[in-house]
């Protein structure tokens, strides 16, 4: 009895092409029958494809009328990490009055590029990579401060209705296994010129919206290193920090050194807009230099407590490959601050031997063209300013304020004491002999001589609650401790033996700041 057409029957054959004949007669199905089943097999196998495609073409097509395949699409793209700020200016779209919307996730997306304008046709595209419709799969993204995150979704399409009538939005993430490399929102419906204006539309409020905006980052490089092996992705991961909180008084620097810091920095952004208005440049670049240890990322946090408000962009290490990215936007969400930490590390990049443009000099060209009313700063870090006199003599301009953190002097070193003494009851007979002790040491020495003081108070103390009581002979004996020439590797390490790092001489000289001494070893 024959199927009806477009069945099959998955009834156990009775016995393969080359079993034994049955003693009741031949029931072995003829090599026609075969032929049939694997034929019927292939159609059944085509049609659950079919009806896999047809179920997103159909619902487009339910959406947006039949005509689907011939509708324009209008396509916007973003790097990989404004993902959360098109989220975020999409679901603001989407919940303007008037617009409701439905969406469906895609899945099986990974190992294929596709875009809308693949799925509204009817017989391609889709069928032959297998996607298939599901609940919305998203991702949490960082999108605050505290760890507060947003969904966002990794491939969905949102079937928008609202009084100028129907459209569909195809949205995806980056995917490094279809070399997917941007962030995407293709949109289809009846009027192309409507289709171009929603996505500048939700361009604009990305950007309205932006999580950064105000926040302190820090670019890194995910784990695979800045790109993956199989495709050209690289991933800049943006992540928040919390605004520092250091106060003037925390900043122990010569008064002249630190108001000019503070003029370049944080008075031109007190006095943009009567700046630009009088048609002087905002952008502006400072360079911190001098030894290790003597506050230049103290420094930096200083200026960030003060900048409440502004975007501040913290570039160091491998970051540094993304410096492109991070004035990309610092451009947008000014005023902003781009501090690039270490910047000798990328002095002498590798890439220069690979006829790619070294990165500092791509540094200093992205310094250079961002647009000079930008209220955008740049604050560069090193204890290394003479790999970079090279390169800041052929390129003048970019830093227009270079300022050397010295060694603290004796003054400066009694402040530190009594800054970083905290709750400790300093009960010294002699305060001058550790000042004079000290001679030439850092600030961070200095932090470290009165915890190890500390401890051997503590070692000493009886009673536990009372406040610690460091007299001179605590003192002392964490200064013989640090000083004790077995202990060159710590006083390098808290940057105090000023040994193997070059004296700031390079920048002064290019920049114009001379009067300036290398830093002093201990005890010189
Ligand atoms: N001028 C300063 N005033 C007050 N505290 C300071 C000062 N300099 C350094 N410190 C203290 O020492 C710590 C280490 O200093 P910091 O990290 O700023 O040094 P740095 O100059 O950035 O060194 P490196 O070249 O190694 O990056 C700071 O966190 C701060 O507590
Ligand atoms: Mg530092």
């Amino acid at each position: 009895m024959g199927l009806p057409h477009g069945w099959v029957s998955y009834g156990p054959v009775t016995a393969g092409p080359a079993g034994p004949p049955a003693a009741d007669g031949d029931t072995r199905p003829e090599l026609a029958d075969v032929r049939r089943l694997a034929r019927r097999l292939l159609h059944r196998a085509v049609s659950a494809a079919r009806a896999e495609e047809n179920s997103i073409w159909h619902l487009l097509a339910s959406h947006l009328g039949p005509g689907v395949a011939t509708l324009p699409v209008a396509s916007g793209a973003w790097p990989q990490y404004d993902q959360v700020n098109v989220q975020a200016g999409l679901d603001v779209w989407l919940a303007e009055p008037g617009r409701s919307h439905q969406a469906v996730g895609i899945t099986r997306f990974h190992h294929t590029m596709f875009g809308l304008a693949d799925l509204t046709q009817p017989g391609l595209g889709p069928a032959q990579h297998g996607l298939g419709l599901a609940s919305v799969s998203t991702d949490m993204l960082p999108s605050g401060p505290g760890g507060a995150t947003r969904p966002c979704v990794r491939c969905a399409l949102y079937l928008v209705t609202d009084p100028a009538g129907p459209l569909v939005a195809l949205v995806q993430g980056t995917d490094e296994h279809s070399g997917q490399e941007s962030v995407t929102v293709d949109v289809a419906c009846a009027d192309r010129e409507r289709s171009e204006q929603v996505v500048d539309e939700i361009r604009r409020l990305a950007v309205e919206h932006n999580v950064f905006r105000g926040h302190v980052l820090a670019f890194g490089a995910d784990v695979f290193g800045g790109g993956h092996p199989f495709t050209r992705i690289r991933r800049p991961l943006l992540s928040f920090l919390d605004r520092p909180g250091v106060g003037r008084d925390q900043v122990i620097l010569p008064p002249e050194v630190l108001a000019g810091i503070e003029r370049q920095v944080l008075g031109v952004a007190r006095h943009a807009d009567q700046l630009l208005a009088s048609g002087q440049h905002l952008k502006r670049g400072i360079l911190l230099h001098g030894a290790p240890g003597t506050g230049k990322t103290h420094t930096v946090r200083y200026l960030i407590s003060e900048l409440a408000g502004v975007t501040v962009l913290i570039l160091s290490g491998d970051a540094l490959r993304m410096i492109a990215e991070a004035c990309s936007v610092a451009r947008t969400l000014q005023p902003s601050l781009i501090v690039v930490e270490d910047v000798d590390l990328i002095a002498e990049d590798r890439a220069a031997r690979m006829g790619v443009q070294p990165l500092l000099f791509q540094l200093l060209n992205e310094m250079d063209g961002l647009g000079a009313d930008l209220d955008v700063t740049f604050v560069l870090t090193t204890n290394r300013a003479d790999l970079l006199e090279p390169a800041l003599a052929q390129r003048p301009g970019r830093v227009d304020h270079a300022a050397l953190l010295p060694l603290p002097d004796a003054e400066a070193r009694r402040r530190l004491l009594r800054l970083y003494q905290g709750n400790l009851d300093l009960d010294l007979a002699e305060p001058d002999a550790a000042i004079t002790r000290t001679e030439g040491v850092t600030a961070s020495f200095l932090k470290e001589l009165l915890r190890r003081a500390a401890l051997n108070a503590a070692d000493g103390a009886g009673d536990t609650t009372a406040p610690l009581r460091v007299t001179d002979a605590h003192l002392g004996a964490a200064l013989d401790e640090l000083l004790d020439v077995r202990n060159q590797l710590t006083r390098v390490l808290l940057g105090a033996s000023g040994g193997g790092q070059q004296g700031p001489r390079g920048a002064d000289a290019v920049i114009g700041d001379p009067g300036q001494r290398p830093p002093r070893r201990p005890g010189q």
